[in-house]
């Protein structure tokens, strides 16, 4: 027995910081069972090892005498396995409501899985896909619900997983201590795509997050315009087109909208947003006769690839 309590102390360990931290809750209570079971495994399969080879049949032996009961015994084999059991229930309830209470000043953001990505939106309107981006040093909720199928989030490194249900919404949350990469996953079978349905959390020092929040939000007041210049810039599409007109690896952005051209193949069209907004997502269908195909596909969103529309017609 005392040897089981002093493993007692090992439940609600607070960090450096002094907040709780689940994670080790979570990994002591699995070094706890791993010690239980190990002991017991190793005393069950010893005694089996040495009883097989000292109470062997021996050449020419009769039957062994008939035993029967021994109370002690019996006592000492229910009351040891229950008092063990009753021991690593109490511990395992302790670790859960641990883990099913979020902190009140938890950083509160909704994820929504996706056939098949995530989609992450924070409390100040900022929306990402596939990366969470957490302030380190305060305890982070995460509320979860699904567009389609069933899916599952899962952070190995923060020992959570939950379940993400269409129509309805649960919850997880973890305690960011250190900045890093950890990587998230989808861990229930929600189609083809599901071995792709990886994430990441980026945890950030404090003042590196609230300068990625600055700039996030600059991206939400800016005009279509103004967003659809700096789309253009951020994703690259000025290494191959360029607005000033000379001839480049791919057709220049100057006079672009509006312009007749023809395509490979001879077929003339008119570049118009239907054309543009179709190009960006599949530049293979519509290639400009005279021009290598190598732009690759970017899936923006109706409302980006609107924006870039505008600044294109601007040139
Ligand atoms: Cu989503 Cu598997």
């Amino acid at each position: 027995m005392a040897a089981l309590l002093f493993l007692l102390p090992s439940l609600a360990s607070a960090d450096t910081a002094g907040a709780v931290n689940p994670v080790k809750s979570w990994d002591n209570h699995w070094h706890m069972f791993l010690i239980i079971v190990t002991v017991l495994w190793a005393f069950v399969t010893l005694l089996v090892i040495y009883m097989s080879l000292k109470y062997k049949r021996k050449k020419g032996q009769g039957d062994g005498a008939y035993i029967h009961g021994n109370v002690l015994l019996e006592i000492i084999w229910t009351a040891v396995p229950l008092i063990i059991i009753i021991f690593l229930g109490v511990q395992s309830w302790a670790v859960y409501r641990e883990q099913i209470k979020a902190p009140q000043d938890a950083y509160e953001v909704n994820v929504e899985g996706f056939m098949w990505g995530w989609n992450i939106t924070y409390p100040e309107g900022i929306k990402t896909t596939n990366e969470l981006r957490v302030p380190v040093g305060r305890p982070v909720k995460v509320n979860l619900t699904s567009k389609d199928v069933l899916h599952a989030f899962y952070i190995p490194d923060f020992r959570i997983q939950e379940e993400a249900i269409p129509g309805r919404t649960t919850y997880v949350w973890f305690n960011p201590v250190k900045a890093g990469e950890y990587p998230a996953y989808c861990t229930e079978f929600c189609g083809s795509g599901h071995s792709l349905m990886l994430a990441k959390v980026i945890a950030m020092e404090k003042t590196d997050f609230d300068a990625w929040q600055g700039k996030q939000k600059e991206g939400m007041v800016m005009s279509p315009l103004e967003k659809g210049k700096k789309l253009v810039n951020d994703l690259g599409c000025l290494g191959c087109h360029n607005v000033t007109g000379e001839k480049t690896a791919a057709p220049a952005f100057k006079g672009i909208y509006g312009r007749d051209t023809v395509l490979a193949g001879d077929v003339t069209i008119r570049v118009d947003d239907a054309y543009i907004a179709n190009h960006i997502k599949n530049p293979k269908s519509t290639t400009v006769k005279g021009y290598a195909m190598t732009m690759p596909s970017y899936n923006l969103s109706g409302e980006e690839s609107k924006a870039v529309i505008e600044y294109l017609k601007t040139l």
